[in-house]
């Protein structure tokens, strides 16, 4: 099931369907048992264009993962990624290359993503330089367009990145990601590395440059706060599977899988007429390399009951827009509770 929400086919931008990412653990002896990291586990969405489309979770949980499968840095080891209608993985070596070009990354640290030896103008132009076909004056003008575009000079072309402040490295990431007028952008926690202080600059810039050049963002953010200003839709992801999904609008004023709660409830709400009850979590996010049974997210859950051990919750619709992966929202079977599994687990589960 793809989930962005609502059904609108027609102005889908990107498309994941049922999309697993595992990594191979290093083998500690040769001769030992292959284990996997499920980085990310039947994860399906749709991205509409023009939107921004908001992925929050704790750490670890398959964010980047996800992003990267998303604009084919990543083959996933099995779903669909469909970018503009087209099957990424299926399309021919030129078609893909043009694809990625239309599918650029904000990463989350300016600090190591810039090349410290290239000057600005080398690090600007770069994927223009790659590309080819544009004569060293038109490439100039477009560096110096987009200079201005996201706030710096044109003194600063010939300086390296350590003689710019985190907030101005960023400034340079987002014009370098620009530059072959890309109609997709990933913003991989933009700002979390970054001073406080030049948070609502960047953002600012982002927003901005969306609207002048009509880009489609996804937007990986710790900050639900961050996410409910700009977001249209979003997934919340837990040990690298979606817990809730759908409309920003209805996902932030009517949460209701457990961990989205936790997860609100631990940022300080604006709104303070509508007081959120408090879901705190306990212990630590188990290990992806051999995730729980059942709900991936029952031993952390205040509210588990016993058949949340062992039966996966699937995303069910709970009102148009908006999809949840919770067993208290499905219910069980009524042979299922017979069974006891809709039993309260204790409250010292888990630990
Ligand atoms: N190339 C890789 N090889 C092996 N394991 C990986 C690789 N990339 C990510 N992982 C593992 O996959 C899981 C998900 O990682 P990922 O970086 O996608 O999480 P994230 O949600 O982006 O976290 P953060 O918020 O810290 O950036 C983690 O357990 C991570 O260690
Ligand atoms: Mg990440």
């Amino acid at each position: 099931m793809i989930v962005n929400g609502n059904n609108r086919h027609s102005d889908a931008l990107l498309e994941m369907e049922s999309v697993s990412v595992n990594f191979p653990v290093k083998r500690a002896y040769p001769f030992s048992k292959r284990q996997w990291i499920q980085a990310v586990t039947d994860v399906s969405l749709r991205v509409s264009m023009g939107e921004t489309f908001g992925i929050v979770g704790e750490s670890g949980c398959g964010k980047s993962t996800l992003a990267n499968a998303m604009i084919g840095m990543i083959r996933p080891t099995s779903g669909t990624v469909r970018f503009q209608g087209d099957d990424l993985f299926s399309l021919n070596r030129q078609a893909f290359k043009a694809a990625r070009r239309n599918m650029q990354m904000v990463f989350q640290d300016p600090f190591s993503s810039l090349n410290p030896r290239f000057t600005v103008y080398d690090i600007i132009r770069e994927p223009l330089y790659i590309r080819g076909g544009v004569s060293e004056s038109d490439m100039k003008g477009k560096v110096l367009e987009l200079l201005n575009l996201v706030g710096l000079d044109e003194e600063d072309l010939q300086r390296y990145p350590s003689d710019f402040s985190g907030g101005q490295r960023q400034r340079i990431g987002i014009a370098r990601a620009i530059i072959l007028n890309p109609s997709f952008l990933v913003c991989d926690e933009p700002v979390s590395g970054l001073d406080v202080s030049v948070h609502a600059q960047i953002l600012n810039l982002l927003m901005e440059i969306q609207q002048s050049l009509n880009l489609t963002y996804v937007f990986i953010s710790h900050n639900l706060a961050v996410v409910k200003n700009i977001c249209q839709h979003m997934h919340v992801m837990y040990l690298g599977k979606t817990m809730e999904a759908g409309a920003a609008d209805s996902v932030f004023s009517n949460p209701l899988h457990p961990y989205t709660k936790a997860l609100l409830s631990a940022i300080l709400d604006i709104d303070v007429s509508r007081p959120r009850e408090r879901v705190l979590l306990k212990g630590d996010t188990p290990s992806p390399i051999d995730p729980p049974s059942g709900c991936r997210f029952w031993q952390r859950c205040p509210f588990a009951m016993e058949g949340c051990k062992t039966i996966p919750a699937e995303l069910v619709n709970v009102e148009p827009d908006h999809h949840v992966a919770c067993h208290l929202i499905s219910g069980f079977s009524s042979e299922q509770k017979a069974a006891g599994f809709a039993q309260p687990l204790s409250p010292q589960h888990g630990e």
